[in-house]
């Protein structure tokens, strides 16, 4: 608490509220016994003004551009450290000592593999399906698997069942690939390390070895680390209002996969590459430019604007970086989709449209681009968006379950439906 409070006056009455202070970025006034002493709910749909809870997760300062892990910039963590890293500092709250990174990488490493019998669900699928449906559908069964780790009051077995997801995302999300593209499944190989292991379970072929690029699994590692976690998104508290009734975490996880796949939200990497593919050449920016402005068009530049970020998105420049990185280390040039995407991009941010929207890309903006060239279809994009962000979801449906203040996320709403009336006979209608 702050000490100070806010008056609010509705009708012929007034009451006080009280305020409260985070360690930094915006105050919060406790509207918990606005209805008690109003009769009267807050409204605000999409959560513009309104803080779920308390976190001590990650921090974003929108307008200057800033996204904290534990209080360490994304630029650090995605400069210094690796995935795992970052997972350990998300679950636990530190950086790991050397022993407990090492202690750490050892029992995920030893969670990759799953259930043999996993394997007989994706026959179920088409193949063509599209490998977010197979992801929703796949993890929700993990439930089904591990009765072991679902009772959520019991630390261990939530620490337990964190591990799994962490480990088994990569193994489910290649699977996923590889039965889409009709090929073998890869067994992961516990010598490699999580992005390695991931791309040779995606690229590997019984038919020869599969030798991993360290270029392009430290690339494939940042990008992991980029995406792991980002406050309330909507995914986030898709998985904690579902772990607010008592869901087992698998389930959670399925939640929180099925919200991401949204064009709006986790869905807009693909979005943004197959929109660069219809725009197609520089020349057609402008028409593409208009109808974004055009109110009565609900045509999107995917991959720009954010509901936090009114500054660029910090997660974008560093995924810009690796980009490069990746097109020179596969030796592609002149890639026409970057081409197109670095002019709209010097477009956008010149643009008064866009100025005065605030408009700035996102991480979904150039992710795409980097995804295409390691080698996925645009199908499996939001697949790896989903298989990062399974640490933060986990991480933030812990500290949920640990919140004493949590309850069961129940809203209310302000009803302008037809007032109480009587049934009419069908004879009378
Ligand atoms: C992610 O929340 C997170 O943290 C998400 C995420 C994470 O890591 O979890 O960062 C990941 O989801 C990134 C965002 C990816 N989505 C896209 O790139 C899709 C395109 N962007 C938008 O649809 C939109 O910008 C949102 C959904 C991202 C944000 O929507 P808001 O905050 O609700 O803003 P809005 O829709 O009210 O738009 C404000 C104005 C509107 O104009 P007005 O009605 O005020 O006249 O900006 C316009 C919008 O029309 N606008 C755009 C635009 N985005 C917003 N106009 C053109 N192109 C766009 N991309």
């Amino acid at each position: 608490m702050t000490g100070t409070s806010a008056g609010v006056s509705i009708g012929d009455k007034t009451i006080e509220l009280p305020t409260r202070s985070g360690t930094i970025g915006p105050d919060v006034i406790d509207i918990g016994t606005l209805y008690k002493n109003t009769g009267a709910f807050t409204y605000d749909p999409g959560f513009t003004s309104t803080a779920s809870c308390e976190s001590k997760i990650t921090y974003i300062d929108g307008d200057e551009g800033v996204l904290l892990h534990r209080g360490y910039p994304i630029e650090q963590l995605a400069e210094h450290g690796d995935f795992l890293e970052v997972c350990y500092l998300l679950l636990y709250g530190e950086l790991p000592t050397k022993a407990q990174k090492d202690d750490f990488d050892y029992r995920v490493t030893h969670h990759t593999m799953v259930h043999e019998q996993m394997s007989r669900f994706f026959t179920g699928f088409r193949r063509d399906a599209h490998p977010m449906a197979v992801m929703c559908g796949c993890v929700g069964a993990l439930s089904a698997f591990y009765h072991d780790s679902t009772d959520i009051t019991d630390p261990h077995q939530r620490m337990v069942a964190s591990l799994r997801m962490i480990a088994k995302m990569p193994t489910i999300a290649a699977m996923a690939y590889k039965y889409h593209i009709g090929q073998p499944f890869v067994y992961p190989k516990n010598d490699l390390d999580y992005a390695s292991n991931f791309l040779r379970m995606c690229f590997a072929v019984p038919c020869e070895d599969y030798v991993v690029n360290p270029v392009l699994s430290r690339a494939m590692d940042r990008i992991f680390i980029l995406h792991a976690d980002h406050e309330q998104n909507a995914s986030t508290s898709t998985v904690r209002l579902a772990g607010s009734s008592g869901a087992n975490p698998f389930a959670c996880i399925a939640a929180g996969i099925a919200c991401l796949w949204g064009p709006a939200h986790g869905g807009a990497n693909e979005a943004a590459l197959n929109m660069l593919a219809e725009i197609g050449s520089v020349e057609r920016i402008p028409e593409y430019v208009a109808k974004a402005k055009d109110k009565n068009d609900p045509f999107r530049l995917m991959g720009f604007g954010h509901r936090v970020y009114k500054n660029y998105d910090p997660r974008a420049r560093i995924m810009q970086k690796t980009t490069h990185e990746v097109l020179g280390e596969l030796g592609i040039k002149d890639d026409p989709m970057l081409e197109v995407a670095m002019e709209l991009e010097r477009i956008a941010l010149t643009d008064e449209y866009f100025i005065e929207k605030k408009l700035y890309p996102n991480i979904d903006f150039y992710s795409g681009i980097t995804l295409k060239a390691l080698g996925f279809p645009t199908t499996m994009f939001t697949v790896l968006f989903a298989l990062a962000r399974t640490v933060g979801w986990i991480a933030q449906w812990n500290e949920m379950i640990e919140d004493p203040e949590q309850r069961i996320g129940r809203p209310r709403q302000l009803y302008v439906g037809a007032p109480k009336r009587d049934y009419i006979p069908v004879s009378k209608r």
